[in-house]
């Protein structure tokens, strides 16, 4: 049986500009190319999860203009079920101002425009989508007020919960104990947690932050240096390879997206970290988001 993945998310068409360098404050430099790709992290991640061969419910909402027209081909393309994708004439479809610099670095703005605007009735018609999932996967590019219920809903269900606190903020004290598994990369994590979190013991001090709230498992991500589990008495680095970055855009969607399917096909979370650590570094080499991210055949699982 195929692992059924549900995510409730953002979907953003990334608008991206390539440059040596950022512009300064008051500024103005030529770039050297200009591209549209299919983003926002829940869509990123949900089309990660539908590459390995999960059966993926994608939980949407997007605006109806030539954005969102174009993102519902896309998702179909990708073989997601549409089934709650939502559209709505009052936002635009959301979008990501992203500046990629010639090192594989990026600057993202997002204009959450229709993701930030999921009414009661378009939460609580998901539900059912999320009862019937081996592991339901959120982030925070959408209302709030939305991606608790969704978490709400799968513990009622009991339903692993995999919550990718970005964009950071201060959240509620409720979030994180219905998360599973939390997953930050460092900077997400020191925004939380109010120190920095830099060296491998403030990662740890970090995780230990995050089990005190509630969470039951923590991964956070270190880029090119791997990612930590921890759990109640239990930490484990996982390294990952070293690659050269033309655009890390979305590396973080391809991990959880990766780890989201592994968790929910059941093998061990270490195994599965190790696994989207390499879906990361493969889609790094490449340009955009999703167009990058490799599928089970080319991960070589
Ligand atoms: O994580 C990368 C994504 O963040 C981009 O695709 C962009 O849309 C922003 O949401
Ligand atoms: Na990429």
């Amino acid at each position: 049986k195929k692992p059924v993945i549900c995510v409730a998310g953002s979907a953003n068409m990334d608008l991206v500009t390539t440059v040596q360098r950022m512009p300064m404050a008051g500024e103005t430099i030529h770039g050297n190319a200009f591209q549209t790709y299919f983003g926002g992290k829940g869509a990123n991640q949900a089309v990660m999860a539908a590459k390995l061969g999960g059966e993926v419910w994608m939980i949407a909402k997007i605006g109806e203009d030539t954005f969102g027209k174009d993102y519902m081909k896309n998702f179909t393309a990708c073989g997601l079920n549409t089934s709650c994708v939502y559209t709505t004439k009052e936002a635009s479809t959301g979008i990501a101002a992203i500046t990629v610099q010639e090192n594989g670095q990026n600057a993202i703005i997002v204009v959450g425009g229709a993701n930030l605007s999921f009414s009661e009735e378009e939460i609580e018609k998901a539900a059912a989508a999320i009862g019937k999932a081996d592991v339901l996967v959120c982030q925070n590019e959408i209302n709030l007020n939305a991606t608790l219920r969704f978490l709400q809903i799968a513990r009622m269900y009991g339903v692993p919960t995999i919550f990718n606190p970005a964009p950071a903020e201060d959240f509620p004290d409720e979030i994180y104990r219905l998360c599973d598994y939390f997953c930050p990369n460092e900077s997400e994590a020191a925004h939380i947690v109010g120190f920095p979190v830099k060296t491998i013991e403030d990662v740890k001090r970090a995780g230990k932050d995050f089990l005190s709230r509630g969470v039951k498992n923590v991964i956070i991500t270190l880029g090119s240096k791997g990612s930590l589990l921890m759990s109640e008495g239990k930490t484990v680095l996982v390294e990952t390879e070293k690659v050269t970055a033309v655009d890390t855009t979305g590396a973080g969607d391809a991990f959880i997206g990766t780890v989201a399917y592994f968790i929910a096909s059941g093998i061990p979370v270490e195994e599965a970290m190790k696994k989207a650590s390499h879906a990361a570094a493969l889609s790094v080499q490449k340009r955009g988001a999703q167009k990058s991210f490799p599928n089970y055949a080319e991960c070589g699982f």
